[in-house]
């Protein structure tokens, strides 16, 4: 289930936001009492229950658990009471005030209405013991479903939360708050979760770490996730600004295949990978700063992967092992070789940078039989990666003058002219006049100021999008064992 919390200051408002939950498509509302300004009780929660175009949660939360009451503790219980007399579908009380709550109102409870005793944990997620602790104690309060709410300092907190929901006897809504906590949020139909919540609005949200309505039903799949999901990710740092979710959730429902791919905000990926080992976690995407960190925690590595010195896709096989492979360069030399309309094998292949991206162009430009020269700021580095691929080193100085034969290739693998910095570029447009094609890792924006006097000297230009693109489908084929629908990746 969807739970739209609504935090409108007046019932009005409250009314407009429980429209658009529904239009949005969530299943319930979660009213935030403690929002209202000047709330009156009676009058207000009769408008707000009878008017709700969705079965309603009221909430009334105070704030030493983290809510906005401030007022008297025995007017809202009474409130919550009230609410439960005009026909509520559940209410929310907090552990700490359950047991004497639910004695008061045992002998005219409704037989539809549910109460929700919920515990909030702002600071951290404690052992698995302690949580089951804390279900036992509400339980014990005779709650309807047990809510518990903790804090995700690193993403692994989020496994304890699991473990507790796949073995709860009783309706649970367990959550991890922040950014770290977001798989909690999005998995909870594939663990057994009684409900998510979603926000109505992207940044309007009642707890840190909720994802829209929009968010999960159109870039997760929300509805398509169940037990037998299988989950993959991307594992990097940042995360949040990644594309991929959508774009492999999009292909996973277009072919009906029972995956869902979110983010993992990874922090220690040594710890990550030992503490997800189950086939559920099927496979990752490896993008910064963990690519060649990763290679010492997999079973086996593709041999360019070990040449490259770093990862960027690891699959669980069947026996549970994770194997490590590198698609970047598949994607960016497949582009290249199609942008040319010829194999690169005699080509001189001109690399600028030698980072994971410049040793991935590399090594690949290599197995393709091009002789490779690279161009690096930091000299060193340069010369370090020319030796290991068995090519020339030169200096950016060098570059602008580098003339030896037509028909060149070039690549840029450094960050130079990404946004914001659009007006930046790593080589003088004079010298782009020497060669055929070239080649931009950056794909933010799509035409970087190098691609653009690229095309204005006659050469022919390929984008870092396609590279992104390229390699995108090449993990899903990896990951699902069948051919991707390569048109949803374009
Ligand atoms: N299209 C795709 O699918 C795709 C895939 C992977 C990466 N990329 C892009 O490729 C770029 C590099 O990524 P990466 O993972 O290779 O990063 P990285 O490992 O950090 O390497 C960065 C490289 O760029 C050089 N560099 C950075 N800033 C520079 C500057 N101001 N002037 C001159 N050189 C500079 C560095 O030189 P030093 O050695 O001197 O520090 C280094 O060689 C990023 O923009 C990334 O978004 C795109």
């Amino acid at each position: 289930l969807i739970c739209a919390p609504v935090m409108g200051e007046s019932v009005d408002d409250m009314l407009m936001e429980m429209r658009k939950a529904k239009e949005y498509g969530a299943d319930l509302v979660e009213v935030r009492l403690d929002y209202i300004k000047n709330f009156s009780p009676r009058k207000d929660l009769d408008t707000l229950i009878r008017e709700c175009p969705l079965p309603t949660l009221i909430t009334y939360r105070p704030k030493w658990e983290g809510g906005l009451y401030e007022g008297d503790e025995n007017k809202r219980l009474d409130a919550l009471r009230v609410a439960m007399e005009l026909g509520v579908d559940y209410i929310d009380i907090e552990l700490q005030v359950a047991h004497e709550f639910i004695h008061s109102v045992h002998a005219k409870k409704p037989e539809k209405f549910k109460i929700i005793v919920s515990s909030h944990n702002y600071q951290s997620t404690p052992s698995v013991e302690d949580i089951g602790d804390l279900v036992a104690r509400i339980q014990a309060t005779g709650a309807d479903i047990v809510k518990i709410a903790t804090t995700a300092l690193e993403i692994t907190d989020v496994a304890r939360m699991f473990q507790i929901i796949v073995h709860s006897q009783v309706p649970i809504i367990g959550l991890v708050m922040g950014e770290r906590g977001l798989m909690s949020r999005l998995l909870c139909p594939k663990f057994g979760g009684y409900l998510t919540f979603g926000a109505i609005e992207a940044g309007k949200l009642s707890a840190p770490g909720q994802p829209t309505i929009k968010d999960l039903l159109d870039k997760y799949n929300f509805r398509q996730i169940g037990p037998d999901t299988k989950v993959f990710g991307v594992i990097g740092k940042p995360v949040s600004q990644s594309k991929s979710p959508l774009l492999y959730n999009n292909a996973f429902k277009s072919i009906g295949y029972n995956g869902v791919y979110v983010q993992f905000l990874v922090d220690d990926i040594a710890k990550f990978l030992k503490t997800y080992p189950s086939p559920d976690f099927a496979g990752f995407s490896c993008t910064m700063p963990h690519k060649e960190a990763a290679l010492e925690y997999l079973d086996e590595i593709d041999p360019i992967a070990k040449l490259i010195g770093a990862v960027n896709c690891i699959v669980r096989r069947s026996d549970g092992k994770l194997s490590g492979y590198n698609t970047d360069y598949f994607g960016a030399i497949s582009a290249i070789e199609d942008g040319l309309r010829s194999l690169l094998a005699g080509k001189l292949f001109v690399v600028i940078g030698a980072g994971g991206a410049g040793k991935a162009l590399a090594f690949g430009a290599k197995e393709k039989g091009a002789r490779v020269v690279i161009a690096n700021r930091t000299f060193d580095r340069a010369s370090k990666l020319a030796d290991i691929v068995g090519g020339q080193a030169i200096s950016l100085m060098e570059l602008d003058n580098f003339h030896p034969e037509d028909g060149m290739v070039l690549a840029n693998t450094t960050s130079i002219g990404m946004q914001p910095k659009v007006d930046e570029t790593p080589i003088p447009k004079k010298a782009l006049s020497n060669y055929s094609l070239v080649f931009d890792a950056v794909y933010t924006p799509k035409l970087t100021r190098l691609l653009r006097e690229a095309e204005e000297c006659g050469a022919t230009v390929v984008s870092g999008l396609e590279m992104f693109i390229r390699q995108a489908y090449e993990q899903y084929e990896r990951f699902t064992g069948l051919p991707a629908p390569k048109e949803l990746f374009r």
